[in-house]
């Protein structure tokens, strides 16, 4: 059905896992997904728009900073025309640190002023996702999928 890009940074391994397991769902539901990493891949800008949606997964570091590895990308996030498109963002975060998973809010609110159409909630998940948060993956990848679809049908 559609073309989704995942690209998440990852250090302890838990968003890396969270990015298998709505990857997954997206596949079970028919979708192309590609996955890359802010470490390895190099994320070209003017290439976002190729998608039907982007999802951003992203650790929370430092007192609520973004990953070294991803801030290029939330830099650069202006330069392409990201109005209208789908986006999504979500990660594995501390419930220790008053600032859980803020890393995941800045992102969403960076692609929200930019004018994307932000899936409504970020998913955070505290550390490794139990049994809970991998339905609560399921559902994730769902919305996603029915944002895709709403999308083609008032395109069609
Ligand atoms: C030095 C350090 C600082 C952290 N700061 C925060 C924080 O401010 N807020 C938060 O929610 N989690 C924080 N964390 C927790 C990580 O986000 C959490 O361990 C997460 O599961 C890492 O994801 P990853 O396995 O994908 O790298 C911190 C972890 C470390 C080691």
């Amino acid at each position: 059905m559609g073309k989704i890009l995942m690209v998440y940074a990852s250090l302890s391994g838990n968003t890396e896992i969270i990015t298998d397991i709505i990857a997954d769902n997206l596949q079970n539901l028919g979708h192309n997904v590609e996955i890359k990493s802010f470490d390895f891949d190099v994320i070209e800008i003017d290439e976002l728009g190729q998608y039907d949606a982007v999802l951003v997964g992203t650790y929370t570091w430092d007192d609520g900073e973004l990953p070294y590895e991803s801030e290029d990308f939330y830099i650069d996030l202006e330069d392409g025309n990201i109005q209208g498109q789908i986006f999504g963002v979500y990660g594995s975060a501390d419930s220790f640190y008053d600032t859980f998973g803020l890393a995941i809010d800045v992102f969403a609110d960076r692609v929200k002023n930019l004018g994307a159409n932000v899936v409504e909630e970020s998913l955070k998940i505290d550390l490794s996702p139990d049994k809970e948060d991998e339905e609560r993956c399921k559902n994730y990848a769902k919305k996603v999928s029915q944002m895709i679809q709403e999308k083609n049908k008032a395109s069609a």
